[in-house]
């Protein structure tokens, strides 16, 4: 950790993966990557914590149908919307939601699974019930399904495809005490299991901060990132010194050897922030220390 020093940047991705052929140059996604980065952004020059940030950049994520998160998330087999997200501050606080069902915004779940209970991870019913506990509303059943998703899931049926992901969302930040964090949203695979739930909601595998070090959110094949520590190991690579760049490539190259490929941002606890991905794009925006911004896909 670099201490208070009033320097606040933050890197956001809508997720690794095939071009979208809605979108073929990735302008849309880009421009949603970048309404998300500077709704976060605000919340740190407002003096917001990171973890402030993360979670209202990924909302923003969420909220736009574009994006396999919240509304407009992957489908499972049988043609629902189940999410999984999670949340970490470099200070050590986390949670996380799994495999949740008509709860318009998991991120916030996460949240309040990381600061209204004891526990990292609900999954399911209990998640659900735990929302209810906790005023937040239940949308109808199918609200989150958009009609993109159902054509795909319809296409994916008729060609009895395998589970295949992408557009997973996410957020790393450091605020102006030099604290960071990081939160990952996603809807997962389409045509996962129903119960399957992926790295977005682990830990370690799809997010992690460390003060000492950084934070990193990934997106991708989440088996692989479960079995490689995606997050973590980049975090590790930052604490050892690398740069966020080089640190998230260190990372892709475990996800790899676990045999899936993918996306990680990073930003370090002086600020820096940086990605890698493997896959044909992966939209993108951050903000740096010095408040310029930068895109891509
Ligand atoms: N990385 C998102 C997932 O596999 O669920």
């Amino acid at each position: 950790m670099n201490g208070p020093d009033g320097k606040v940047s933050l890197i956001v991705h809508g997720g690794a993966g095939a071009l979208d052929p809605g979108d073929p140059d990735g302008a849309a996604h880009v421009a949603g990557c970048q309404a998300a980065a500077r709704a976060g952004h605000a919340v740190l020059k407002a003096g917001g914590s990171a973890a402030d940030a993360v979670v209202a950049a990924v909302t923003v994520l969420e909220d736009d149908p574009l994006f396999n998160a919240g509304t407009g998330a992957a489908l499972t087999e049988d043609g629902a919307v189940e999410c999984d997200a999670s949340v970490m501050t470099g200070q050590g606080a986390a949670g996380a939601v799994g495999a949740v069902r008509d709860v318009k915004n998991p991120v916030r779940l996460a949240r309040l699974v990381m600061e209204r209970t004891a526990h990292v991870l609900l999954v399911g019913a209990g998640a659900e019930a735990f929302a209810a506990r906790q005023g937040v509303r239940r949308l109808e059943a199918g609200a989150l399904v958009t009609d993109r998703m159902r054509a795909k899931w319809q296409a994916a049926k008729i060609k009895a495809t395998t589970p295949a992901g992408g557009g997973t969302v996410g957020c790393v930040a450091r605020d102006a005490q030099g604290h960071v964090a990081a939160a990952t949203s996603t809807g997962g695979i389409l045509m996962k299991l129903s119960g399957r739930v992926g790295d977005s909601a682990l830990i370690g595998a799809g997010t992690y901060a460390d003060d000492r070090a950084g934070a990193a959110s990934c997106t991708g094949l989440g088996e692989a990132f479960m079995k490689a520590l995606g997050a973590k190991v980049a975090v590790e690579a930052m604490l050892a010194g690398a740069p966020p760049d080089a640190a998230a490539r260190q990372a892709l190259a475990a996800v790899r050897r676990a045999g899936g490929d993918g996306g990680i941002i990073c930003a370090d606890a002086a600020g820096r922030v940086g990605f890698a991905f493997n896959t044909p794009g992966m939209s993108r925006a951050a903000i740096s220390t010095a408040g310029v911004e930068t895109s891509g896909v």
